[in-house]
């Protein structure tokens, strides 16, 4: 089974340019990170499995259907499905896991496999993915391997993340192979906790705004 490349999820990416991801530790923080998002119409939101609370964060900002909440971090076909149960909409791996890319083709799950090398996108290639996560970004050679891979690999797109940060992402995002860039940047629990959202949201105004501009 071959991925469905068509799905909304990766229109909807190449709009709004940039994945927040998310570790949660403290689930009160939610409705903040929440509202910051909505506020600066950034709908997209990668809860990762770096914490207990995942499943339970994921199932808690899916409720309003306000964003799209993708889980990120996902090694395993068990917490893939945990991911889908508690709402996720997508997948973002840290490599190419084949359990985890079967059980998403199957239920037409947008399925982002992390890659680093030729032979990681070949493989993500052989399911029929086309949207592939590069990482780390910064530590395999930035801009400059994005645009080497894109030679041979003309036909993918990239969401680099890894060291993508507010100094660079644009930088990023003006290559015509990137289609949005990911990261703990755009926004954090710790970020939210400081003072209830306000350096938070002031920060992610700053990155809407920079991305406007360019
Ligand atoms: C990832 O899993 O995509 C990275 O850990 C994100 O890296 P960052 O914290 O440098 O954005």
């Amino acid at each position: 089974m071959l991925a469905n490349m068509d799905h909304e999820i990766y229109t909807q990416l190449a709009k709004t340019k940039l994945l927040p991801l998310y570790t949660a530790t403290d689930l009160s923080c939610l409705d903040k990170l929440e509202e910051v998002l909505i506020k600066n119409d950034v709908r997209f939101i990668e809860v990762t499995f770096r914490s207990e609370l995942a499943a339970k964060a994921m199932k808690k900002l899916s409720a309003s259907g306000e964003l799209t909440v993708g889980a990120g971090t996902v090694r395993s076909l068990k917490e893939a499905e945990i991911a889908v149960e508690n709402g996720a909409k997508f997948i973002v791996s840290p490599a190419v896991v084949p359990e985890v890319i079967d059980y998403c083709l199957t239920r037409d799950i947008p399925v982002f496999p992390g890659t680093a090398t030729p032979g990681d996108i070949q493989r993500a290639l052989e399911y029929g993915i086309k949207v592939v996560k590069f990482f780390p970004a910064d530590i395999y050679g930035g801009l400059k391997a994005i645009k080497a891979l894109s030679g041979p690999f003309y036909d993918v797109q990239f969401l680099p993340t890894g060291g993508i940060d507010k100094n660079n992402f644009v930088d990023y995002l003006a290559d015509a192979h990137v289609i949005g860039v990911g990261g703990s940047f755009i926004i954090s629990e710790a970020a939210i906790k400081k003072d209830n959202g306000i350096t938070a949201d002031a920060a992610l105004k700053e990155l809407v705004e920079q991305l406007k501009e360019n």
